[in-house]
């Protein structure tokens, strides 16, 4: 088997709602708590990957990954407006030292979909303010952490919202919508506009329609959160002229059939190209995939009939991370770094043949040039998936929640951990 390059990176993603347990401050546990807030079960305990995170970096380690991506929690770190608490700060201050002691790289993500809530009840991101808090809260971070860091990821999946839009207007025209989404979101409920619903958001956020990250976005929204990312940007730099700064986008592996190439370029120019002018400049560009979605002469098409599926419901597509990358690197110039690919399946022995063939498509880009820095599996556990819950077995490891929260590591980490070449010193 071929391996890539010793300093290529390898290796894993987790996000802190999904996998550190009790994040009690976000928007996300407040409506994961609600009756009408879609979500299967909250997240609670979660993986207590907050106390036992060195055990997972340990894991990584031992199975020969050299990177691990993971996120703050701005609801710990800013749990009220302009109240900062520094214990949490030094909590991540450890896991970045435990990454270093193991030989990781760290890839801080600032904000991988959960928010205070008290940025919500301002508004959230659908507000201009939004821009000046987060600005503010990447500075903080910065100047705390910056020392210790060379690659920073602003904002997770920048067009998370752009997409669910396109997806409930979807299901709005009665087209089969499950599984058209690169996240744990239950669509039925998106769309429900019941009383009781309102009246509970009223009561967290103080509006009916409260402005999460996950929330359909409004063109004016999604120009918020890219000058979000530019501010924050613009601080780090500040403090840190070197340091790679970037975002993520979730990006298909948009392909048209007959009648559908209009339809397919529109979604590419959403998902996608508008975002080149504000981003041309960064440091490096996460690129997201987990399936394709094809167009035909009447919009998105199903899952072709008799094609394989994940338990997300998306269309096992491993070769769809190659198609993206060679499609964005026509476009974009920078580094691009795999930041999240990924399947869920009670099968590890597919797991492994994703991760095989996904990988395979990558080194076939770098060998025609394409600049390609990491590939970063989702997820390091099987965690918190969102609105579906614990269900979506995601991870190169098995968290046993229930009964000590035991890790049992699958052989998809180990054959992960094969994929680079190793030193004597590693
Ligand atoms: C998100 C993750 C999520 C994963 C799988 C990505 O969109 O960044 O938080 O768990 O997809 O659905």
């Amino acid at each position: 088997m071929e391996r890539f390059r010793n300093d290529f990176f390898i290796g894993a993603a987790t996000a802190a709602h999904q996998v550190e347990g009790n994040n009690k401050n976000s928007d996300s546990w407040a409506l994961e708590h609600t009756v009408y807030g879609g979500y299967q079960e909250p997240s609670l305990g979660a993986c207590d990957h907050y106390h036992r995170f060195e055990e997972d970096i340990c894991l990584m380690a031992e199975a020969g990954l050299n990177v691990y991506r993971f996120s703050i929690e701005w609801a710990r770190v800013e749990p009220q407006e302009g109240i900062f608490e520094e214990k949490e700060v030094e909590h991540y201050r450890k896991v970045i030292d435990c990454c270093r002691r193991y030989g990781l790289e760290p890839i801080v993500t600032l904000h991988h979909f959960t928010s205070p809530v008290w940025l919500i009840q301002k508004g959230g991101w659908e507000a201009e303010s939004t821009v000046h808090y987060f600005a503010r809260y990447a500075r903080y971070i910065t100047e705390r952490l910056g020392k210790e860091l060379h690659y920073i990821c602003t904002i997770n999946e920048a067009n998370m919202g752009i997409q669910i839009r396109s997806i409930a207007q979807e299901f709005l025209n009665q087209m089969v919508a499950d599984g058209k989404i690169q996240m744990g979101i239950s669509l039925e409920t998106l769309m429900e506009g019941n009383e009781e619903k309102s009246e509970e958001n009223r009561k967290i956020f103080g509006t009916p329609v409260p402005q999460i990250f996950q929330s359909p976005r409004t063109d004016a929204g999604d120009k918020i959160i890219i000058k979000a990312h530019r501010a924050a940007k613009e601080e780090i730099k500040k403090l840190y002229p070197k340091m790679k700064v970037g975002l993520t986008l979730s990006l298909h592996d948009i392909q048209s059939e007959p009648g559908g190439e209009m339809r397919a370029e529109e979604e590419w120019e959403k998902e996608f190209r508008h975002y080149l002018p504000d981003i041309l400049e960064d440091d490096f560009l996460g690129v997201q995939n987990y399936s394709r979605s094809r167009y035909g002469s009447e919009g998105n098409l199903p899952v072709p009939e008799g094609a394989e599926q994940t338990q997300m419901g998306y269309e096992y597509y491993p070769e769809g991370i190659g198609h993206v990358l060679r499609k964005v690197s026509a476009e974009y110039k920078g580094e691009l770094i795999v930041t999240e690919n990924g399947i869920a399946t009670a099968d590890d022995k597919k797991r492994i043949a994703f991760i095989q063939k996904a990988t395979e498509e990558i080194r076939k880009c770098i060998e025609d040039g394409i600049p390609v820095k990491g590939y970063i599996y989702w997820s390091l556990l099987d965690n918190f998936e969102w609105q579906k819950g614990y269900g979506m077995t995601f991870g190169l490891i098995a968290v046993d929640r229930l009964n000590g929260q035991t890790r049992m590591p699958k052989d998809s980490l180990y054959f992960l951990g094969t994929l680079r070449e190793r030193n004597v010193t590693d």
